[in-house]
């Protein structure tokens, strides 16, 4: 079995996971616990290509990606259709790659609407199951009391209702992926059952004496703490590590705010598509209004936003006032200021992940260009170099 993490701190979450199987392998890469309650701070400079003082005259122009060639071309052919190149998720590619060929269970953690479903369905297609099915469960969407008879199945007479044998999702998924969503959600009774299934691969329907043998991939995902919900009695340990066996973290936007260019690109042609309006332009204003805001609703909010704006869009351009008005910041003031978390926070930790994300952001920003990075963080150059040094900030290995 691969490195658990468990419950020491995590690695810093742009480390690079040099061997799959070595011991020093960070797998989860997850920010430290304080970095996730730091509240958003103002970006030093927005994207080179949205200037701070970009007029309401200027079209947005995209830019190519600062991203190493070596790392876009290691995207798997799976991962294409996920957008975004900043480091922290190219770094979740790279696992994607290397976990996709193995049978392992692989727990997807991350805020809601990051993308978790996507890079399912990723791991799914770069895995040699790929020609057999991708079957998702939403755990937490289907009641109790029906969803022991989705996984499993049941057979007829198996409760009122049922007039017919039903296979279940795990028969469902066979010779495939079995997607197990906001696996947080499931009752400790279906707990055990589900722990059967990874254990001893063997699982029963309901109202069946037969036991039967499951042939499926396993992938989970969740938008809560497992480990606190371990901690409270609501989640089994025993299952909690038979799940985590690979743990993906994907990343907030507002973590990986390069992506949002990228992104808005994207969700503008298939909002064109879907809509049928041809808006193929943003403006600089809007763009820089995008990548400023801090997403609670993450990619998931990024895409309605532009879908929204397309339709709303009077002109063949979209504006600032295209966008709704939490984007543009109104009747918010101060909203970029920190706040202190209920609980407190710890200082040092949070600012050393602060400037740690800034550092990346700079070196990704510039194609880790060392000179022209510590230029926009108005450091010398050495300062930089010994800061990369101290904090352990290096390019992903090609
Ligand atoms: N990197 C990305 N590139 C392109 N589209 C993305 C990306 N990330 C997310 N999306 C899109 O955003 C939406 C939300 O993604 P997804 O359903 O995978 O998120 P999730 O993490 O599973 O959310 P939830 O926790 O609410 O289930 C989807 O329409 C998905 O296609
Ligand atoms: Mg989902």
């Amino acid at each position: 079995m691969y490195q658990i993490p468990g419950s020491t701190p995590p690695a810093p979450r742009n480390s690079v996971p040099p061997s799959l199987f070595g011991a020093e392998l960070p797998l989860r890469l997850s920010e430290r616990p304080a970095a996730a309650t730091l509240p958003p701070l103002p970006e030093p400079e927005p994207m080179d290509s949205v200037a701070p003082d970009a007029t309401r005259d200027e079209t947005y122009t995209p830019r190519r990606s600062s991203l190493p060639a070596t790392a876009l071309r290691e995207r798997p052919a799976s991962m294409r259709g996920v957008v975004g190149s900043s480091s922290t998720l190219v770094d979740v590619f790279a696992i994607v790659d290397r976990v996709a060929d193995t049978d392992c269970t692989v727990l997807i953690t991350g805020e809601s609407g990051t993308g978790k479903e996507l890079v399912a369905r990723a791991v799914h297609g770069q895995s040699p199951r790929r020609d057999g099915p991708f079957a998702a469960v939403n755990c937490g969407a289907i009641p109790e009391a029906l969803l022991e008879s989705e996984l499993f199945g049941h057979t007829r007479g198996a409760f009122t209702g049922a007039h017919q044998a039903k296979p279940g999702r795990i028969a469902l998924a066979e010779r495939g992926t079995l997607f197990l969503d906001e696996i947080g959600e499931l009752s400790l009774a279906l707990q055990v059952k589900l722990l059967r299934v990874l254990q001893s691969r063997e699982y029963s329907p309901v109202g069946d004496t037969r036991v039967l043998k499951a042939d499926v991939r396993v992938v989970a995902a969740t938008n809560i703490d497992l480990e606190r919900a371990v901690a409270e009695g609501r989640f089994r340990q025993d299952l909690y590590y038979r799940l985590n066996v690979i743990m993906l973290h994907v990343p907030e936007l507002k973590r990986r705010a390069s992506d949002i260019p990228e992104l808005v690109e994207h969700f503008m042609a298939t909002a064109r598509e879907k809509t049928g309006r041809q808006i193929a332009h943003i403006s600089r204003a809007a763009m820089q209004l995008l990548c400023e805001y801090t997403w609670p609703g993450n990619v998931r909010e990024l895409e309605n936003t532009i879908e929204r704006a397309v339709l709303l869009c009077a002109g063949d351009r979209i504006e600032p006032s295209d966008l709704p008005v939490r984007v543009r910041g109104l009747g918010t003031p101060g909203r970029n200021s920190p706040k202190l978390p209920e609980s407190g926070i710890d200082l040092r930790a949070a600012v050393e992940s602060y400037e740690n994300d800034l550092i990346r952001q700079a070196l990704d920003r510039t194609g880790w260009n060392k000179n022209r990075a510590a230029h926009l963080l108005k450091l010398n150059r050495t300062t930089l170099v010994e800061m990369m040094k101290r904090k352990r900030i290096a390019p992903r290995a090609a």
